[in-house]
């Protein structure tokens, strides 16, 4: 978490790192800072809360500059005040930080002794210390940096000036995701916490790898070794993500865009990995072959939030059509927990950000046991696609709402590719199956754009019930995980209690909670859980819940017994898990816009967690 942006060059870096920020303000939100030179002067502007604070400050202090650094905050270490705030200065010493250093106690002990004073609670303001220590020491600013650094344990990704070298910015990175990149004019760098900050002014990265920094000066860039000094070779990336991608596009909020854009983003996902003849997947791209499928015999699908119910449904789609078992475990728990891994193990990383410090943490345990690692992830050259043995992008474009959305659906629809692929190996289904899910999938994005004109729809029914102090969500089967997730989106951006439940499950404790104040949403698809579900939907009734029915369109006995239904085009039983996210998605958001809720940056969260 946390947001980083820099520049150096010749024009001024105050409203391109202001620019950057504000797309970074979805990895943290509770305070912002910049520093510059101003006539070789440093210049610090910082604010607690939102971005706009900060401007509304920059507006009156009248800063410009180049170099310049910037943050966006979610606070670790000391509580969301402007002196916590970074960037943090010690002796012309200027850091912006993502990450936690974990041994910042016993190092501020050890500075403390030697007569340092600090002016903040945080872990960041060590490094800074440390730095000008060393530069004080006799070291020039790289070699301080890399000396201090090697004092440090924990993750960093930072930003770093120096007063007396004003045309020096600094990148370093261990654990926390940092790129660098060229301008357009000679002489222009730019560093920054995730792509989005960059689109609108370079298209050519470099990815800095963990132990790495990067020494930018107007006559070049030098990526080199923290621990040694030596330089490295690093290979420069095209970013093909369009700017107009991190706009919202007219509409209100980014998560309501990302919500209509899937349609188009299935349809990204789908590009390239199904053959000419329709009937077949294609996912040569991912570096493993229909032998490497045959030798699998246990899949560990690794995630958090979202994405991890993404794994629930992928574990179905694996073990009914590939037969293979699966398991899928929370990230941050499967790494405590001693896991049985071998060589025959496929672990599958699903992260939209690619840099969940849990499941990146999951995924280096597994690589460590011997087990093969395929990741599915949204933001290119993130540290988990590049740890991964192959990667199945899911191409959703930028997401940007801390609610995600684009991505699940296409992490849904890489898990179908890859359980197709598996299947066609294994042998597990026959041509004519696979042709025939694969005409399911070709025709998802019209169904996807068919379900969104059920918006006005889903306003309606929030408008009705947004006053509720809990929601329940039901389902069985493949839409057992779709009913998490509900209750995931309308909890997190609402803030209104949910919890998804098994249908079957709920006589075992949660129907203690009906009563007539409690709206009960009920996926009931015509599938072979259907009688069961309206059983289910049934016992609700009878303790005079009021149930939200999401159901085939035209089916009349499920609207008999509702408050609510809402009428799905369906995608057949193995798609329509999409087909009934989706109206998940819009009941959550529009519920959230009722309440009055910050939609795109909903309290406490960040968009990738990068912290354990
Ligand atoms: C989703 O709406 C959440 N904001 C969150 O649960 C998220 O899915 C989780 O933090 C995992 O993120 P990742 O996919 O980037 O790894």
């Amino acid at each position: 978490m946390c947001g980083i942006v820099g520049y150096l060059g010749p024009r001024d870096g105050v409203p391109v790192v202001m620019d950057g920020l504000q797309k970074l303000e979805y990895r943290g939100y509770d305070s912002a800072g910049i520093a510059t030179f101003v006539d070789g002067e440093l210049a610090i502007c910082r604010s607690v809360g939102k971005l706009r604070e900060l401007q509304k400050k920059l507006l009156q202090a009248d800063l410009a500059g180049s170099p310049a650094i910037g943050h966006t905050r979610w606070a670790t270490h000391g509580r969301p005040t402007e002196p916590n705030a970074h960037p943090h200065v010690y002796h012309g010493v200027v850091v912006v930080h993502n990450g936690i250093v974990e041994n910042y106690i016993s190092l501020r002990g050890e500075l403390e002794a030697a007569g340092h004073h600090f002016s903040s609670e945080t872990d960041t303001e060590i490094i800074s210390h440390l730095i000008a220590r060393e530069i004080e020491g006799g070291r020039d600013f790289p070699a301080a940096v890399r000396a201090a650094l090697s004092r440090v344990r924990g993750a960093f990704a930072l930003g770093i000036l120096y007063e007396q070298e004003p045309q020096t910015m600094i990148a370093a990175r261990k654990g926390s995701p940092l790129v660098a990149a060229y301008g357009e004019q000679q002489g222009e760098y730019y560093l920054a916490s995730d792509i989005p900050a960059l689109l609108a002014y370079s298209r050519e990265v470099i990815f800095l790898d963990d132990d790495e920094m990067a020494v930018c000066r107007p006559d070049g860039m030098v990526v080199m070794n923290i621990a040694d000094g030596r330089e490295c070779r690093k290979e420069i990336h095209r970013v093909t993500w369009d700017p107009i991608m991190a706009e919202k596009g007219g509409y209100k909020h980014f998560m309501l865009k990302e919500i209509f854009e899937q349609p188009q983003a299935v349809s990204n996902t789908l590009l390239g990995r199904v053959a000419e003849n329709r009937r077949q997947v294609e996912l040569h791209e991912v570096g493993f072959s229909h032998d490497d499928w045959r030798r699998v015999n246990r899949v560990v699908i690794l995630a958090c939030g979202t994405s991890w119910h993404a794994g629930l449904v992928g574990k179905f789609w694996l073990e009914s059509l590939a037969r293979i078992p699966t398991e899928v475990d929370i990230a941050s728990e499967f790494r405590y927990r001693d896991p049985l891994i071998d060589e025959q193990t496929l672990l599958i990383a699903i992260s939209q950000s690619g840099e969940t410090a849990d499941t990146l943490a999951g995924l280096q345990e597994g690589k460590g046991k011997g087990a093969k690692i395929l990741s599915i992830c949204n933001v290119m050259g993130s540290s988990i696609a590049r740890q991964s043995d192959g990667v199945l992008y899911t191409h959703a474009g930028p997401e940007i709402g801390v609610a995600s959305t684009k991505a699940f659906t296409t992490q849904l629809v890489c898990l179908l590719l890859l359980a197709l692929d598996m299947a066609a190996a294994r042998q597990t289904m026959t041509e004519e199956e696979i042709a025939s899910q694969v005409a399911g999938l070709l025709h998802l994005p019209l169904l996807l754009e068919k379900v969104l004109e059920l918006a006005p729809r889903l306003e309606k029914i929030a408008r009705r019930y947004h006053r509720a102090s809990d929601y329940l969500y039901l389902a069985r089967g493949l839409n057992y995980p779709i009913a998490l997730e509900g209750a995931l989106k309308l909890k997190e951006i609402s803030y209104i209690h949910a919890e998804g439940y098994p249908a079957g499950e709920m006589k075992h404790g949660p129907i203690a909670l009906i009563d007539e104040h409690l709206p009960v949403v009920v996926l009931v698809p015509h599938d072979r859980h259907y009688e069961k579900v309206l059983n289910n939907l049934q016992e609700v009734v009878a303790r005079d819940g009021r149930v939200i029915a999401f159901t085939a369109a035209g089916d009349r006995k499920v609207a008999e017994f509702s408050a609510e239904v809402v009428g799905i085009e369906e995608a057949g039983e193995l798609l329509n898990p999409l087909v009934y996210t989706v109206p998940l998605q819009l009941l959550a958001y529009y519920t959230a816009v009722f309440k009055g809720t910050d939609v795109d940056q909903p309290r406490n969260l960040a968009k990738s967690v990068t912290v354990e």
